[in-house]
Order: structure tokens, then C-alpha cells, then sequence
């Protein structure tokens, strides 16, 4: 296996990102809503669990209809997260104790309250301030949109305006999609930048990066391909098209004027084969492996999907990332409970059934955090993962606050599920997110799952992952080598570092290889691998 030169590697090389989705992180004023003061608390816990940086989700002014991804100014916080003074705070402190922070661009649309479009509004057709978005004539006399485009939440991706003009969205109404082919759009977006990396921010996770372009001609779609996942060759009219490449090339350039390996992290749902023409050192310097997320709780499947992404970034002279889940899938202590169905996007839509065996995803997603955090490149974690926290299926209807739930007719319920306020002690209105009630109601096995009820017990989630990163930086960071080791078919093995990680993925038990044993996802039991247990075992 072949994986690029190491030398003198920059940070985010073999880094552990922790994703903190604010909004549910930790509440510091008891309003029900996470924020800088929460999050700033917590640093030290960040700290001690060993990550090398957070990916803060946006923390931007915005009305919130999809949880911040709707920005109506990207150079000021949300008051319900804080103040810019804070945000400065939180640079400053996670600096200090060694913490890197990245931000998350959103260029794909603003807020239907940004000032530019209120201004496009107001403007009325054919006026320059229209051309920063999508603004067209409707079809049919203006009396339909002016294609057939679907928004990724449902229903028509376009939406008329008062005087009778449409405007794209590809996701909500109230995310009106920029025109990326206007100067001013792109001018807008490198001060953006410049306006955090100037306050020293890391880098950005860049949110729907295959999204950017579209075909001018705004053509039809097979209606079959509309789906996040559709674009595979850069013909779709709007999905990984080629030109949005010339766009990252000047995010690129700025970013590399700065000192400290300043990184962009491509959020890009294309085929796996595609992900290469995003990272080049004139691109992203990263890409999320959802590949790795998607790929259903099987050794044959997985060990292809490790080498497929290995070999793939090879190529473009780059290593992997890896990651099971984010604040848009089903967290994977329920998905890997659900038998074979492990499609977390389809998941969204169908619902999770009431028969799913917890205890059975649980111990799949401790092997599962094993095999990942063994693996060469970087890894991106999402909060509560490392607490085992399960998918919360059963909100009730009338907290749901995705926009896919209203625009789906109430049908898919959405992503709230895996948004719910993280518990950080046993007890308390909120198991200690913050004084109060939290935005989203937590389940009552919260309190068991809580950092409270975690920290310090052994063979506890938390404690293997704090551990798992620990052996992980001190023992695996400096290299690259990794060496598939023969195994039965249900198992995953390979060596790296003087460690051997073994996957168990199937149901019976198998030998465990000898030496002496570092760390294990479940009790070894008579030199004994259960199935669904992973391992990690020195071997000199
Ligand atoms: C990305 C985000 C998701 C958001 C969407 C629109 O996929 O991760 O949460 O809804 O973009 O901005």
C-alpha cells in the first residue's frame, strides 16, 4: 500500500479534528442554546481528550432555518452564540492550550436575509444587485420555475418573488444560491476569509464544495439525478461541475499567503473516483471520506473502501481521511445497529425502525472508532461520538427544526436526531449542557452516557477514545506505513507502527495474534476476538 511521503508533514496531516456542532455543544448563559461561553468552558476537555483542533460549525449571524447553513453576515457571530470578542477569546484560548480551530464557509448561498439579498429583493428585476444570485424569468408565461430542479430538502428548487421573477435554491427557500460566475461574489468570499484568517483561524471546512458552479444554460435534469450524490462526471448541470475548481484556486492562493498551514477541508458528496480533482496543492488540502461514513458494518466492503480512498489520494500525492459521522447523518451507535440497512441518507428518509439492537451498534461503533483511529491520515470525529450517544429517533414532532421536515410534507423527519444537546452530567434539567431546558429535549439515557457518568471509568467509550488518541499520536502520527496482514474473511488487519489492529466484523470469535495487548473495543476473553470487537496489539 502505497500512501504519499511524510517528511516534513504539515498538522492537519495525521490530525484528530473534533467537530463541535455550537448549537448543542454546551450552554454557558442557560438560554437552551450552546454558545462561545459553553464551548470556551469546555476547552479542557477538548484538550484532554487528545484532539489536535475542532471544526466549529457555522457560528455565524443567521436566522437559523437550517441551524446556521443560512448566513446573514459571515463577519459577525450569532448573538445567540456570542459576540465577535468571544470568538477572538476562543481563537486565543484553544491556541493556548494547543487546540487549532477551523471555521465553516458557506459560499454556496447566504441567508434570504443577507444584506444582498434584501437588497436583490428590493432592487426588483433585471438590477445589478440580482446578478450576485439566480435570479430568472419563469417558465410558461412566469407562471413555473424556470426548470426542473429539486431542492436537496424537497419541493421545487426554485421560488417566485413578489414582482414575479424566480431565484434558485438548491436547498431552503431561505438559502438563496449565489452566482458564482459574478466577480463580486468571489471578490466577497476571499475578504471573507481574509477577514478570519487575519483573526487566526486555522483553516475551513467548506461546506457543499461540488455545488459552486452551474451550467449557464440552467438545462433540465434527469429527473433520477438530483440527489447530493449525483454528480460523477462533471456533467450534471449543477452537482461537481469543473468550473467550481478556478473558485477554490483563489481560496487557495490566499490561504497559502498565510503563515501556520492554513487548511480548506472540501465537504464534497461525489463518487469516490471524483474526490481527487478536489485536493491538488493549488486546491483543497483535504475531503471528507464519506466514502469511509457510508460503507456498511462488513470487512469486505470496508477493507475495499480503505484502499480505494488510500490508493485514490496516492495518486493526487495526498492521504486520507477518515469518518463515521457528521450532524447531517444517523449517528453510527444506531446505524451500525440497524442490519442491513446501512445507508445513512436513506436512513434520513425511511426512519429508524423501533426494533434496532443498541447494545449491537454500540459495540460496532467502539470497533469501528478502533479501526478508524488506527488508519493513516486524518480523522474527523462529530461531539458525542466519543460517548457513544445514539441517534434520538423519537423527538417529538413539535421540536423538529430541520428544514427537510416541513419541506418534505412532514414525511422525513431529518437530521435533529443527532443534534440533541450533548449531556455532560448524570442529572440536571439538561444533564448539564446548561442550567436549563436545552433546545432539543434529551432522552433520559442521556444521564448513563454523559461525560459525568464516563470519565474515569475504565472500558468506558469515552476512556477508549481518549486512550485510542493518545497511543494514536504518540505511536502513529509520525508515519505513514500501513500493511495489510492476511486474515479470515470477516476480519480487518494491518499493521502500522509497531501495532497490529484487528477488526473482527463478523459474529464468531478468532484467534487474537500475539503480543501484548494495548487496547480492545471489548473483554478479551481466553485470547479470544469477539465478532464486532476491534483490538490493537503491539507486536516488536
Ligand atoms: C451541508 C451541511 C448541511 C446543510 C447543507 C446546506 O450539507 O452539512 O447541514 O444543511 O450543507 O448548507
Amino acid at each position: 500500500m502505497e500512501l504519499a511521503e511524510h517528511g516534513t508533514a504539515p498538522w492537519w496531516q495525521q490530525a484528530v479534528t473534533y467537530q463541535v456542532y455550537i448549537r448543542s455543544f454546551a450552554d454557558g448563559n442557560g438560554d437552551g442554546t450552546g454558545d462561545l461561553a459553553g464551548l470556551r468552558s469546555r476547552l479542557g476537555y477538548l484538550r484532554d481528550l487528545g484532539v489536535d483542533a475542532l471544526w466549529i460549525n457555522p457560528w455565524y449571524r443567521s436566522p437559523l432555518h437550517d441551524g446556521g447553513y443560512d448566513v446573514a453576515d459571515y463577519r459577525d457571530i450569532g448573538e445567540l452564540y456570542g459576540t465577535l470578542d468571544e470568538a477572538q477569546l476562543l481563537i486565543d484560548e484553544a491556541h493556548a492550550l494547543g487546540l487549532r480551530v477551523l471555521a465553516d464557509l458557506v459560499p454556496n448561498h447566504t441567508s434570504n436575509e443577507h444584506a444582498w439579498f434584501r437588497d436583490a429583493l428590493a432592487a426588483g428585476s433585471g438590477a445589478p444587485a440580482r446578478s450576485r444570485y439566480l435570479f430568472r424569468p419563469g417558465a410558461a408565461d412566469g407562471e413555473a420555475p424556470p426548470n426542473n430542479w429539486r431542492s436537496v430538502f424537497g419541493g421545487p428548487a426554485w421560488s417566485r418573488t413578489d414582482d414575479g421573477e424566480w431565484y434558485l435554491h438548491l436547498f431552503d427557500v431561505t438559502q438563496p444560491d449565489l452566482d458564482w460566475d459574478n466577480p463580486e461574489v468571489r471578490d466577497e468570499f476571499l475578504d471573507v476569509l481574509r477577514f478570519w484568517f487575519d483573526r487566526g483561524i486555522d483553516g475551513f471546512r467548506v461546506d457543499v464544495a461540488h455545488s459552486l458552479a452551474k451550467d449557464p444554460e440552467l438545462p433540465d435534469v434527469d429527473p433520477d439525478a438530483q440527489a447530493i450524490t449525483s454528480g460523477n462526471d462533471g456533467s450534471h448541470p449543477f452537482w461537481d461541475r469543473d468550473e467550481l475548481h478556478d473558485i477554490v484556486r483563489d481560496w487557495r492562493r490566499l490561504a497559502d499567503g498565510y503563515d501556520g498551514d492554513k487548511v480548506l477541508v472540501a465537504e464534497a458528496w461525489v463518487a469516490p473516483d471524483r474526490l481527487p480533482n478536489y485536493i491538488a496543492p493549488d486546491q483543497y488540502h483535504q475531503s471528507f471520506n464519506f466514502d469511509f461514513l457510508t460503507a456498511p458494518w462488513d470487512a469486505t466492503a470496508r477493507r475495499a473502501v480503505i484502499d480505494r480512498s488510500i490508493g485514490l489520494m496516492h495518486e493526487v500525492g495526498s492521504v486520507p481521511t477518515w469518518v463515521l459521522s457528521n450532524h447531517d447523518v444517523i449517528r453510527q451507535a444506531t446505524r451500525f445497529a440497524l442490519r442491513g440497512a446501512d445507508d445513512p441518507i436513506r436512513l434520513l428518509a425511511d426512519g429508524i425502525p423501533g426494533d434496532v439492537d443498541l447494545r449491537l451498534g454500540l459495540r460496532r461503533a467502539r470497533a469501528g472508532a478502533l479501526l478508524m483511529l488506527a488508519l493513516p491520515g486524518s480523522v474527523y470525529l462529530y461531539q458525542g461520538e466519543e460517548l457513544g450517544l445514539p441517534e434520538v429517533h423519537d423527538l417529538p414532532e413539535e421540536v423538529l427544526d430541520d428544514p427537510i421536515w416541513t419541506r418534505s410534507g412532514h414525511t422525513i423527519r431529518g437530521r435533529d436526531g443527532c443534534r440533541v444537546p450533548m449531556p455532560w452530567s448524570r442529572t440536571g434539567p439538561s444533564f448539564g449542557f446548561g442550567s436549563g431546558p436545552g433546545w432539543l429535549p434529551q432522552p433520559e439515557a442521556f444521564g448513563d452516557l454523559s461525560v459525568e457518568a464516563q470519565a474515569g471509568v475504565e472500558g468506558s467509550t469515552l476512556e477508549l477514545y481518549r486512550s485510542a488518541i493518545a497511543v494514536r499520536s504518540t505511536r502513529l502520527a509520525d508515519s505513514l506505513d500501513f500493511e495489510w496482514v492476511d486474515s479470515d474473511a470477516d476480519v480487518l488487519a494491518f499493521r502500522r507502527g509497531g501495532l497490529l489492529n484487528i477488526t473482527n466484523l463478523g459474529r464468531e470469535p478468532v484467534d487474537l495474534p500475539t503480543g501484548e495487548l494495548v487496547l480492545a473495543s471489548a473483554p478479551i476473553v481466553d485470547g479470544r476476538l469477539a465478532g464486532d470487537t476491534s483490538a490493537w496489539v503491539e507486536q516488536r
